[in-house]
């Protein structure tokens, strides 16, 4: 009777535990999908909707001449933008289709050679370290979105709000009795991302399909609110300031620019941010979509939903608002990616109190949705790659991805003013985009080639594609994406390309620029200006700074050789489970 008993008992034990193995496979083999097209589009949308098209794009463009700048951005985004987002797309979607979620495999199933998997660290390096100081700049839009609730800005000088902004970013203002806000925001960012992270596709899905309609709305707001500040000048100062002449500045085209490859390397830098095109994160979303649907119209929607944001209400929110008060020659000497913290709550101080904390909650609620929707999508490709090689789930890649964040963000944090953040700016938001860009449209259409590529890109397609994208896509876009390389590396003194070559024509010396990547490897400006400086309080702001500048590289070499040998190991894995 025992026996039976505890044979029963044992059959019992082995049916649950056959269940549980049932299930527990159907559960593993069940993959994140996307929950519906339009869920989809707007999370393709928000990755490249960013603070890039709100804080980088007024800057670039007014930087670089306004209208003097907007052909060749336009020219870059159908030649280079448009093809490598179906290049992206497709890619992402076939990898998906072996199984592949993050570029190293990805980039590995369309060419058996090894170095591609490692071409494709690049894909998880670059998110990891631009989402370090991305975050950043989003817990700052988070705190100030609060402040301008409170109605810290609101008596506000414009030098005191430009003061505020400074004393935030030293460290020195506290929150609600917690010192260092700008450490606190930083850390309550990441605990979001990572949050909402843990929710897979779902909650990236969701925070899209509210914030990107909510972003839309406030900035429709904002940019009704700059068309109609009109002639307004706030002081004496600038009795002809007018918010037109920001537009027209904008949107008058100068042809000469055509002749001009700094403009063409700027337009072609914010089209690669804004996109986020040859990040890695596209792939990594596209790899979740059926391998019968759609990406042409897709791609292409998500694409152009970015540039109406950019074009149309990122140009028409600080750009005539300010002109309106300060009128277009401040603009042109005193634009910059801080001026939407620095000076932007004080020109809504001069609506009125009710109407600046409004549109300070609107202005940087904007710009926190835009970061956020941007910044969720940086951390996929780890949590594919880690969820692919090595088993991990969601929440344990959210909470990894959150850690490195912080680890890598913090330092940011800390040492921003000594340039520490540009770094990896520079290095992960810029030159590894390139980089990275032109690897993947060498390996699409030349290595996998451009028939299986072009069969790729239209299987399941909603529109009918020109064909004259087949070329541009084998010639024009990697000739372009090298002409960018090199145009970075060889900068010229202050992006002068005429009289580069006319200096080198006379003299046989090209005048390198300090910013050229040249220069920058070997940081000689900073070591001239060190050699030239008197004051010991210069010296030693330069000798930090040098300081610094070495040790974000050094961060940066080990995360990207960290990233390499976890995909080496996950290559050794497969090679044995073979
Ligand atoms: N594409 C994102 C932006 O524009 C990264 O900010």
């Amino acid at each position: 009777m025992d026996q039976l008993k505890v044979t029963v008992r044992t059959g019992n034990y082995l049916a649950v535990t056959f269940i549980t193995f049932i299930v527990s496979s159907v559960m593993n083999l069940t993959k994140e999908a996307w929950g519906s097209r339009l869920g989809l589009i707007l999370a393709m949308a928000g990755n490249s909707v960013g603070l890039g098209n709100f804080l980088r794009f007024p800057v670039q463009a007014i930087n670089n001449g306004g209208g003097t700048f907007i052909i060749p951005y336009l020219v870059c985004f159908l030649l280079m933008g448009i093809p490598l987002l179906w290049i992206e797309w497709s890619m992402g979607r076939f990898g998906g289709r072996h199984g592949h979620h993050s570029t190293p495999f990805i980039l590995n199933s369309m060419s058996p050679r090894p170095l591609w998997k490692y071409i494709g660290v690049f894909g998880i390096f670059t998110n990891i370290a631009v989402a370090a100081y991305y975050c950043y700049i989003e817990s700052w839009t988070l705190s100030y979105a609060l402040h301008s609730i409170k109605g810290t800005f609101s008596s506000l000088s414009q030098s005191s709000v430009a003061a505020y902004f400074d004393s935030y970013t030293n460290l020195s203002t506290s929150f609600f009795g917690i010192p260092s806000e700008a450490v606190f925001f930083f850390i309550v960012c990441v605990g979001i991302n990572t949050y909402i992270l843990s929710k897979g596709l779902a909650g990236i899905e969701k925070v899209a399909k509210i914030g990107m309609p909510l972003l839309v709305i406030f900035g429709v707001f904002l940019a009704y609110k700059g068309l109609t500040v009109g002639t307004s000048a706030v002081s004496e100062q600038f009795p002809l300031a007018s918010a037109w002449d920001g537009l027209n500045y904008l949107w008058t085209p100068q042809y000469d620019s055509l002749l001009r490859p700094g403009i063409w390397l700027a337009a072609a830098g914010q089209i690669f941010f804004t996109l986020s095109v040859g990040m890695g994160t596209i792939h990594c979303y596209a790899a979740y979509i059926d391998s019968k649907d759609d990406i042409a119209l897709n791609a292409s929607t998500a694409g152009f939903t970015n540039e109406f944001v950019e074009i149309v209400l990122g140009s028409l929110i600080v750009i005539p608002i300010a002109a309106g008060y300060f009128g277009i020659d401040w603009i042109k000497e005193n634009m910059s990616f801080g001026m939407a913290f620095q000076t932007m709550p004080f020109l809504f101080n001069q609506w009125g109190e009710i109407l600046a904390s409004l549109a300070g909650v609107l202005w940087f609620g904007l710009l926190f949705f835009a970061g956020i929707t941007s910044s969720l999508a940086m951390g996929t490709p780890w949590m594919g790659f880690m969820s692919d090689e090595f088993g991990w789930n969601k929440i344990k890649g959210a909470i990894s991805f959150g850690a490195l964040v912080l680890a890598l963000g913090l330092p940011c944090v800390l040492f921003y003013k000594y340039g520490y953040f540009e770094q990896y700016d520079y290095w992960a938001g810029t030159v590894s985009l390139v980089i990275f860009a032109l690897a993947e449209t060498i390996l699409f259409a030349w290595i996998f080639g451009l028939d299986k590529g072009w069969r790729e890109i239209t299987t399941g397609a909603d529109i009918k594609i020109p064909v004259i994208f087949k070329y541009i896509i084998k010639y024009v876009t990697p000739i372009l994406l090298i002409g960018v390389f090199i145009g970075a590396l060889i900068t010229p003194v202050k992006n002068n390309w005429i009289d580069a070559f006319k200096s080198l024509s006379n003299d046989g010396i090209w005048p390198l620029d300090g910013q050229s990547l040249l220069l920058q490897i070997s940081n000689t400006e900073m070591y001239t200006a060190l050699h030239n400086a008197v004051d010991p309080l210069v010296i030693e702001s330069i000798r930090n700074e040098i300081f610094y500048t070495n040790i974000a590289r050094l961060v940066l070499l080990i995360l990207f050789v960290g990233i390499t040998t976890l995909v080496y190991i996950a290559h050794k894995r497969r090679t044995q489970e073979k």
